[in-house]
C-alpha cells in the first residue's frame, strides 16, 4: 500500500472480550490512535468466531482477544483461520498463553497491569512493520518528565518547555531561546504544578550540548567552586530525569563522564579532605546531587590520603559519587543511610523496596555505559554495604567487601556524619568510629588513615 493509501486506510479488528469495561477501554484506544477508522466487530466466545470466519471468511487487521480461560485448541484454530491478521492477547495471566508464543505467528500479549501504553507500544509496532495502518496519534511516551531543578538548569532553554493539563495532553509554556527567570516560575510553584514536559526528540540535542559545555569546562582552568557546583547539580538532575526513561545513551554517558572529569580536574592531583569538608558544609540545593558531588569527592581525598593516588582511581571515585544513587528520587530516600534507619522509618512497602534495591539498579545504569571500568559497578552495588555485615541489598560479610567500595563507604560515613552534625572533624570521626572497621579491607584502611595526617601528604 503507498503512504497515501495507508494514512487513508481504515482498521478493522475482530474482537472477543469477555471484560465488559476492558472492551470499552480498548475501543476507546483505539479510536483515540486510528480516529474515526476504527470498525469494530464484537464476538461473544471463540466458537462463535470459528463458526463465523468459517461461514463468512473476514479479513481483518487485528484479533483482539480477552478471555480469562480459554480453550487453547480453539484459540490456535481461530489464529490459523486468520494468519493474515496480527493477533492481540490481553490478559492478566501472561503465563496461560506461553505455549502460543514460539508459533510463527505468535500473538502478542498485552498485560492489563499496563494497558495503555502496551497496548500503544505493540500498535505502534506492527504499524511500523506495516503490518496495520499507521496511527495518527502522538506518542504518549514521547514527553519525558522533568523536575523544576532541571528546567532551571536548561536555561536559556534550548528545547519547548510543556505543562500537562490532563491524560496525554500538553501544553508549551515556555519557547526555546526563553532566559528563564524565577518569576516565570513562581505560578507553577505556587499552583504544585512543578513537573515539565520536554520531547525526547527534541532533548537529544540538549544533551549533547550539555556536554560540550561540561567538557569544556573541564579543560578551562580556574573555574569557580560555585559555578563547579551548579554544573554539577544541573547536569545531575538532568540525568536522574532522564536515565530511567532513555537508559544511558551516548549523550548522557557524555555529561556523567565530563561532569566528573570537571569535578576532577577542580579537585586536583592532591585533594585535601579538610577543605573538601568545609565546602560541603557550606552546600544547599538539591540534596542528592551536593550528597553524590561531595562523597565522590571526599573518597578521592581518603584515596589520596593513603596513597591509593593515581587518576584512574580518582575517576573511578568520581564516577561511582556521581552515579551511585542517580535512581533515587526522593531527598529523604536517599539520607537514608543504613537499614536500621529504613526499618524504623515512616516510609511505605514499595519505598523501602526501592531504598533497598536502589544500589543494584544504579549498578545495572552504571553497566550501560561503554569503556566504564568494571570496578565502578561493584562500588555502587556494595555503596550500603556494612563492614559488620549488617548492610543491604545483599548484607555482604565485612570482608567480602572490595577494597575501593570499603573506602566509598567510609567517605559516605563521614559525608553522612557532616551533613547531620555540621561541626565533625574528619580525624576526630574516624578515631571514634574506628573500632567498627576493624575487618578485611576497611581495617587496612582506617590503619592508614589513622597513621598520616593532611600535613603529611601536602
Ligand atoms: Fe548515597
Ligand atoms: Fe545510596
Amino acid at each position: 500500500m503507498t503512504s497515501l493509501d495507508s494514512e487513508k486506510a481504515r482498521v478493522r479488528v475482530i474482537s472477543l472480550f469477555q471484560n465488559e469495561s476492558i472492551q470499552a477501554r480498548t475501543k476507546k484506544e483505539l479510536e483515540k490512535h486510528f480516529p474515526g477508522r476504527v470498525d469494530f466487530l464484537p464476538l461473544k466466545s471463540l466458537q462463535e468466531a470459528i463458526d463465523r470466519i468459517e461461514q463468512h471468511p473476514e479479513k481483518a487487521d487485528l484479533l483482539m482477544i480477552e478471555h480469562e480461560s480459554p480453550s487453547l485448541i480453539l484459540l490456535k484454530t481461530l489464529m490459523e483461520m486468520m494468519s493474515q491478521s496480527v493477533h492481540f492477547i490481553i490478559t492478566n495471566q501472561p503465563a496461560l498463553f506461553e505455549a502460543l508464543l514460539t508459533r510463527e505467528n505468535a500473538p502478542e500479549i498485552i498485560e492489563i497491569s499496563n494497558f495503555e501504553s502496551s497496548l500503544y507500544r505493540a500498535l505502534k509496532k506492527y504499524s511500523l512493520l506495516m503490518k496495520i495502518p499507521p496511527l495518527d496519534s502522538e506518542d504518549p511516551e514521547e514527553y519525558l518528565p522533568i523536575n523544576i531543578d532541571t528546567l532551571r538548569g536548561l536555561s536559556p532553554l534550548q528545547t519547548d518547555v510543556y505543562s500537562k493539563l490532563g491524560q496525554d495532553r500538553f501544553v508549551c509554556v515556555f519557547r526555546t531561546g526563553h532566559l528563564l527567570e524565577e518569576t516565570d516560575l513562581a505560578k507553577f510553584i505556587l499552583s504544585k504544578r512543578t513537573e515539565f514536559h520536554v520531547k525526547k526528540s527534541e532533548i537529544k540535542a540538549v544533551l549533547a550540548k550539555r556536554a560540550q559545555e561540561l567538557e569544556e569546562s573541564a579543560q578551562k582552568p580556574g573555574v569557580s567552586p560555585e559555578v563547579m557546583q551548579k554544573a554539577f547539580t544541573s547536569a545531575h538532575t538532568l540525568i536522574r530525569d532522564v536515565v530511567p526513561r532513555m537508559g544511558f545513551t551516548a549523550e548522557t554517558q557524555n555529561i556523567a563522564k565530563s561532569c566528573v572529569n570537571m569535578t576532577l580536574k577542580a579537585l586536583g592531583a592532591k585533594p585535601k579532605l579538610s577543605a573538601i569538608i568545609d565546602d560541603l558544609k557550606k552546600k544547599e540545593g538539591d540534596y542528592i546531587a551536593a550528597h553524590s558531588h561531595m562523597v565522590g569527592n571526599v573518597a578521592c581525598a581518603l584515596a589520596h590520603r593513603i596513597g591509593w593516588n593515581s587518576s584512574a582511581t580518582f575517576f573511578k571515585l568520581g564516577l561511582a559519587g556521581f552515579l551511585h544513587d542517580i535512581s533515587v528520587v526522593k531527598e529523604e530516600h536517599a539520607r537514608v543511610h543504613t537499614l536500621i534507619e529504613s526499618e524504623s522509618s515512616p516510609f511505605t512497602k514499595d519505598e523501602l523496596k526501592l531504598i533497598r534495591l536502589h544500589p543494584v539498579q544504579c549498578a545495572e545504569y552504571s553497566k550501560q555505559f561503554s569503556e566504564i571500568p568494571s570496578d565502578v559497578d561493584i562500588i555502587i552495588a556494595q555503596h550500603h554495604e556494612r563492614p559488620d555485615g549488617e548492610g543491604f541489598p545483599r548484607k555482604l560479610a565485612g570482608k567480602l567487601i572490595s577494597p575501593l567500595s570499603a573506602l566509598f563507604i567510609m567517605a559516605q560515613d563521614l559525608v553522612h556524619e557532616v551533613f547531620e552534625h555540621p561541626e565533625t572533624l574528619s580525624d576526630d570521626f574516624f578515631r571514634a568510629n574506628a573500632e567498627k572497621y576493624q575487618v578485611g579491607q576497611f581495617k587496612k584502611i582506617i590503619t592508614l588513615i589513622l597513621n598520616t595526617t593532611e600535613e603529611s601528604d601536602a
